[in-house]
């Protein structure tokens, strides 16, 4: 099957013929139905993050299932579904506190291998790992049983993708991670594909003021239509200050950090008020470490925490994005700005680093 694989950082995505094994014990076989365009394959692929490669990225998806592994019992063939890059072995120390995003065994001892410890993909006797044991860059992929969510037949399966990740990366990120108080002041710095979700779950939970902070009109205007009530272009103002301007002086209730580096950090502990909380949900590249203001951290009272996949259980949270994009309370279809075939992956990536507003997406078939 045709698979787009990442040999090396800094060069291109190749896409050809590689092969899948079948699905094993508590695995299955999916046809992968649509791949979303996400900047956390973008730092693999610049060598901001690093796995082991030769690897075939892809972490948002929607998939049809085709087999099933022995064993497996929550999926058929033929049902649809949502692939969850944090798929959980259920029996590690954070599976049996709820933190299933968090499990040890699928990301510190497995990583980009199946939870045997192998992979599925290979080219003659080259490994080819899996990303988030997803690797949805591809035709067909072999993911763990509790990485298929399965999804209502209904539901269009490009925008389902998006619940793979940015969708419940972001409003998981207001919503589990933050919980913010109805009438919350918000500043959300990076407003791409997973930064207008963060938007979109502010403005679900009643933030009174949501401030959009990118250095891209096209990315704020964007913004405009998911729930934002202010922008703020950093390359035209210094944003905290603008932030504390729109904000009585004293800066926002939450900051959510949605770009992915040691200034964007900065910036957004910077304008968060007295006692208010900033949220990481940007990935910084390895070894980058924050400047913040150690002294301002205890007389201000500010909470600084991390977001990661939105803080979800993802069969139950990822459910609440279907049911609330049904209720039509949650803007999907709107997001997907740009359709692409597997072999125009690379273009595709040009897009989002040239900074296209919304989504793009890979479709197959
Ligand atoms: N200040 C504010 N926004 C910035 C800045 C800056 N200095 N520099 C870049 N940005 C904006 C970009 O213009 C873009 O709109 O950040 C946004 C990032 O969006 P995308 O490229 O679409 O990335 P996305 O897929 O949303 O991922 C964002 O979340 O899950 C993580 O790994 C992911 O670190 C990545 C982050
Ligand atoms: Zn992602």
């Amino acid at each position: 099957m045709k698979a787009a694989v990442l040999y090396q950082a800094n060069q291109p995505l190749e896409v050809g013929e590689v092969e899948l094994d079948p699905p094993r014990r508590g695995e299955v076989l999916v046809r992968i139905a649509a791949a979303g365009i996400c900047r956390s394959d973008y730092h693999y692929m610049k060598g901001e993050a690093r796995m082991e490669l030769p690897a075939v990225l892809g972490h948002e998806g929607s998939a049809v299932v085709e087999a099933v592994g022995e064993g497996v019992t929550r999926v058929r063939p033929g049902d649809h579904v949502i692939l969850s890059f944090a798929p959980h072995c259920g029996q590690c120390f954070y599976c049996l506190r709820g933190r299933g995003n968090l499990c040890e065994v699928s990301m510190v001892q497995t990583g980009g291998k199946m939870f045997d410890g192998t992979t599925r993909l290979h080219l003659g006797s080259t490994r080819i790992t899996h990303m988030g044991k997803v690797a949805c860059f591809a035709e067909q992929a072999v993911v763990p049983e509790t990485g298929c969510i399965p999804i209502p037949r209904e539901l269009p399966l490009d925008s389902a993708a998006l619940i793979g990740c940015c969708v419940t990366t972001g409003v998981g990120a207001v919503i589990n991670t933050a919980r913010i108080e109805p009438g919350s002041t918000v500043a959300v710095v990076g407003c791409g594909g997973v930064g207008v979700n963060v938007i979109q779950g502010a403005h679900l939970s009643n933030a009174a003021r949501i401030i959009a902070v990118d250095p891209l009109e096209g990315k704020l205007e964007f913004a405009m239509k998911f729930g934002a009530t202010d922008s703020v272009n950093p390359t035209s103002a210094d944003p905290v200050a603008a932030v504390k301007a729109l904000t009585g002086g004293r800066g926002v209730d939450y900051a959510f950090e949605v770009f992915g580096s040691s200034e964007t950090v900065r910036v957004a502990f910077d304008m968060t008020r007295r006692g208010g909380t900033t949220v990481v949900v940007g990935l910084a590249p390895l070894g980058d470490a924050a400047p913040i203001d150690a002294s301002a951290l205890v007389r201000q009272e500010k909470t600084l925490k991390g977001s990661y996949y939105g803080s979800s259980v993802p069969a139950v949270d990822m459910l609440r994005m279907v049911q609330m994009y049904r209720a039509g309370v949650l803007k999907i279809d709107d997001q997907v700005t740009r359709r692409y075939s597997l072999d125009q992956i690379n273009r595709a990536y040009a897009d989002l680093e040239r900074g296209e507003p919304g989504r793009g997406v890979i479709t197959f078939g």
